[in-house]
């Protein structure tokens, strides 16, 4: 990423965004009865979290509000909508299917640590865990079907928010019928990535001009804005799951390996000819140590295996911001294109 101020104010633009989604989640999602089952869909979102998708969305929203009647911006856009629409509502939604699949995602990878706490199915246990994710799942579609928007762009953005969800599925389902392939191609990987993690992003960029009534176009552009960068998000994923210890992380460092997932840098680590499968040897969360992943990395770098992912996710990015070009040209849309070199080059 360019220059310190530069993060530095995007990180601050982000605070910000988070600070308002946080309030928001306390208003929309009181604690009720049965309490066990609420606190259980609070838990992980009062844990943390860093709101990279509200923050997009809200960001879409700011840049075409400045949209002023009567510029040549304005008559760039001829449908937008000058009511009001509760983006924040629609913002809280994306951040509540982000939460929802964190939840279901640590049960199927049997990971214990998220957001620096323990996961959900380890604190409570696994059926509440279930009923917590599908809980909040089912409460997005709340937010999304009441934000005051026209009906007919309404619709449009649920539906969306409706086929993000099936292609997580679909893409968490390719996620785990990996970990029992011996040979994963680039383009499969990348199509994988863009199913579990990438769509949320797209839909976080799309709905919220969707909702105010921008042209198909623009919306479409926000939504390979999202594809792109939430696929370059995923590649530095699966980097910081190698590289960053899990105190930091805030989960569990190495759990790709101990779960076999298939990741580009494993790929290509395979392509050189690295033993990827015996890379460690833990069976488990409590055998592996920082150490034996340390020496692991050790491997894939040498290898330029974690270089390779590094590069694929930057031409990703390059590619993300371009996207953009459909937005006015405002403050903004200048922090979205900040916010896709954060996704690459972020530490946790
Ligand atoms: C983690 O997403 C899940 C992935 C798609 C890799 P984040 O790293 O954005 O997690 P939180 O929301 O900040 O905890
Ligand atoms: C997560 O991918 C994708 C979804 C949660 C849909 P990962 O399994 O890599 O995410 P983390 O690393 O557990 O956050
Ligand atoms: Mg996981
Ligand atoms: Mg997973
Ligand atoms: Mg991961």
């Amino acid at each position: 990423m360019s220059d310190e101020a530069t993060v530095e104010r995007l990180l601050a633009a982000v605070t910000q965004r988070r600070e308002r989604v946080n309030d928001a989640i306390n208003e929309e999602l009181p604690i009720t009865e049965p309490e066990r089952l609420y606190e259980a869909t609070r838990y992980l979102l009062d844990a943390g979290g860093k709101r990279l998708r509200p923050t997009a969305a809200l960001l879409v929203g700011e840049s075409l509000a400045d949209v002023k009647p009567g510029s040549a911006d304005y008559r760039a856009f001829p449908t937008l909508s000058d009511g009001d629409v509760d983006l924040l509502r629609a913002a809280v939604g994306l951040e509540v299917i982000q939460t929802f699949t964190l939840i279901h995602d640590d049960i199927m990878d049997e990971d214990e640590l998220r957001r620096g706490v323990p996961a959900v199915h380890r604190k409570y246990d696994e059926e509440t865990a279930i009923l917590a994710g599908d809980t909040l799942y089912a409460k997005a579609f709340e937010f999304m079907t009441d934000t005051g928007a026209k009906p007919e762009y309404g619709l449009a953005a649920t539906n969306r928010l409706a086929r993000t969800c099936t292609k997580i599925c679909e893409g968490q389902e390719l996620d785990v019928e990996f970990e029992n392939r011996t040979e994963v191609l680039p383009e499969e990987y990348l199509e994988m990535v863009e199913l579990k993690t990438a769509v949320l992003y797209g839909a976080s960029a799309a709905i919220p001009a969707t909702l105010l009534g921008a042209d198909e176009e623009t919306v479409e552009s926000l939504y390979r804005y999202g594809i792109d960068s939430g696929r370059a998000f995923q590649i530095q994923d699966d980097v910081l799951d190698l590289t960053v210890p899990s105190e930091e992380l805030g989960k569990q460092r190495g759990s790709d390996l101990l779960g076999e997932k298939e990741t580009l840098i494993t790929l290509h680590a395979r392509q050189q000819g690295v033993d990827v499968d015996s890379l460690v040897e833990a069976e488990t969360t409590d055998e592996l140590t920082e150490q034996a992943v340390a020496e692991a990395v050790a491997v894939l770098e040498e290898a330029g295996s974690i270089e390779y992912a590094r590069s694929k996710a930057e031409e990703l990015t390059v590619r993300s911001k371009a996207h953009l070009d459909v937005l006015p040209e405002n403050e903004a849309r200048q922090l979205l294109a900040d916010l896709a070199d954060y996704l690459i080059a972020r530490g946790y």
